[in-house]
């Protein structure tokens, strides 16, 4: 039984608090033609960048794509090295007939795409770089604008080429490549399953574990 969800439908920005948003984002993977100015990109980018991280070391970098034909042709090299078996077993059986779909453009043909790079720093550099995905993805919704994490081309993007055509240095990750755009529509949720809540020490004794309870 999935856990209940709270509804957003609200299309008017200037009502939603961050609980609101945190609602209100979907995985978007259709899009309008607009093309995202410079301002809004970067807008996101100081979102992203508002994260927490290990003892402060802020250890991202970003790349912006928005040239569609490098989109398509990177998109077309990541079915390429899915198609070849590798990190095939990655994917859940549902998504692996998209491999096989050669029309198929993995970006959804959005016009923008940002990677969040891990540089070699701190503690904890994919989980900053995690924490400043999710910052830009809220900051996106609260836009008005739709994102979605893009896994299928993580492994093309840590290809050592395709680092060194896009001008990563060797030593950074890339961690989340993420599709931007404006949507057609903002999709409804799927829901959630139940959080399994394995402890919720409080030290009183609970009448009933909470695993037990309806
Ligand atoms: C690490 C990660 C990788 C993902 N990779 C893909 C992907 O390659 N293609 C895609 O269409 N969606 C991808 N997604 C989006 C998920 O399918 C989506 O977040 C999930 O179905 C839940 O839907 P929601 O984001 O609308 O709540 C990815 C999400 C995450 C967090």
């Amino acid at each position: 039984m999935p856990a209940p969800s709270r509804r957003c439908d609200t299309q008017n920005m200037a009502e939603m608090s961050a609980l609101d948003v945190i609602f209100a984002r979907r995985a978007v993977r259709d899009f309008t033609d607009e093309v995202l100015s410079e301002s809004t990109v970067r807008r996101l980018i100081d979102a992203a960048i508002q994260a927490p991280s290990a003892v402060n070391v802020q250890p991202w970098a970003f790349v912006v794509i928005q040239d569609k034909a490098l989109l398509k042709s990177l998109s077309d090299r990541a079915e390429a090295i899915m198609a070849a078996g590798q990190d095939f077993g990655q994917f859940a059986p549902e998504q692996q007939h998209r491999i096989e779909d050669r029309s198929l453009n993995i970006f959804y043909n959005a016009g923008t795409l940002v990677l969040i790079c891990a540089k070699p720093e701190g503690l904890h550099p994919d989980w900053d770089c995690c924490f400043a995905a999710q910052n830009l993805m809220l900051a996106a919704r609260e836009q008005g604008l739709g994102t979605c994490v893009i896994g299928f081309s993580w492994p093309t993007f840590n290809d050592p080429d395709v680092k060194k055509d896009l001008g990563i240095p060797k030593s950074y990750r890339v961690v989340t490549p993420i599709i931007v755009g404006r949507p057609t529509d903002f999709p409804q949720s799927h829901g959630r399953k139940r959080p399994e809540i394995l402890a919720w020490k409080t030290g009183k004794v609970l009448s009933e574990p909470d695993a037990f309870r309806e």
